[in-house]
């Protein structure tokens, strides 16, 4: 519970913060009628799945969150049960578990064909810091995983890798970039 109301600080934090930049460059931003290209369509059906590979992505950490030891299910049902063990989540879990891997670098992948392709617009400061926190994700995923990787170095990445806020922030500064060009 304490962990949720942490949650919900920061992204409330995050959410303002962004609020208020978006108002300060909203307006001197220029009409975004962009010439649509082949490339541009192309490059948008990358954004496309770079969207459906996160939502993946985190979907799993939902769902870990809500089957697991004391997880939201476990709530609803009675204690002599245990949700984890249920085929259909477990069956679900593993095969989330098993290609987390491969997600991850087709997330990391499709978003970079995806800014390649329609241009980074570095002017607006929630797009360099999306692709700035996505490589960062990609990087300590990568730590976790590189068997030369010394303990320490796997456990740090762990703690810088395997959570939800900088999944929070790629979430909320994707979408206000997108609201300052999409008018
Ligand atoms: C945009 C790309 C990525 C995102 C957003 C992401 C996100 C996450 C999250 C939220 C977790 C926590 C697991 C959970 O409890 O659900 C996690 C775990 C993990 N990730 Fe990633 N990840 C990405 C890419 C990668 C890549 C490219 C690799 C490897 C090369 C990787 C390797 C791992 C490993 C080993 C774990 C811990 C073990 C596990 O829970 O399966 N990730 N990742």
């Amino acid at each position: 519970m304490k962990n949720l109301k942490g949650i919900l600080i920061f992204t409330a934090s995050v959410s303002l913060v962004s609020f208020v930049y978006f108002l300060s460059i909203y307006q001197n931003h220029p009409d975004g009628h962009e010439r649509e290209t082949f490339l541009s369509e192309v490059g948008e059906f990358f954004g496309t799945l770079g969207v459906w590979a996160l939502v993946i992505i985190y979907g799993r950490t939902l769902l870990k969150l809500a089957i697991g030891k004391g997880g939201l299910a476990q709530r609803l049902v009675p204690d002599k049960y245990d949700v984890s063990t249920f085929p259909p989540f477990k069956a679900l879990l593993e095969l989330l578990n098993r290609t987390h891997i491969y997600v991850g670098i087709a997330a990391i992948a499709v978003i970079a064909l995806h800014i390649a392709m329609l241009g980074l617009h570095a002017e607006i400061l929630f797009f360099p810091t999306v692709l700035a926190l996505v490589v960062w994700q990609g990087m300590f995923g990568f730590f976790l995983t590189w068997r030369f990787s010394p303990q320490e170095l796997k456990r740090a990445s762990y703690f810088v890798h395997a959570q939800f806020l900088t999944g929070i922030m790629i979430g909320i500064f994707s979408l206000f970039g997108h609201l300052v060009i999409d008018d």
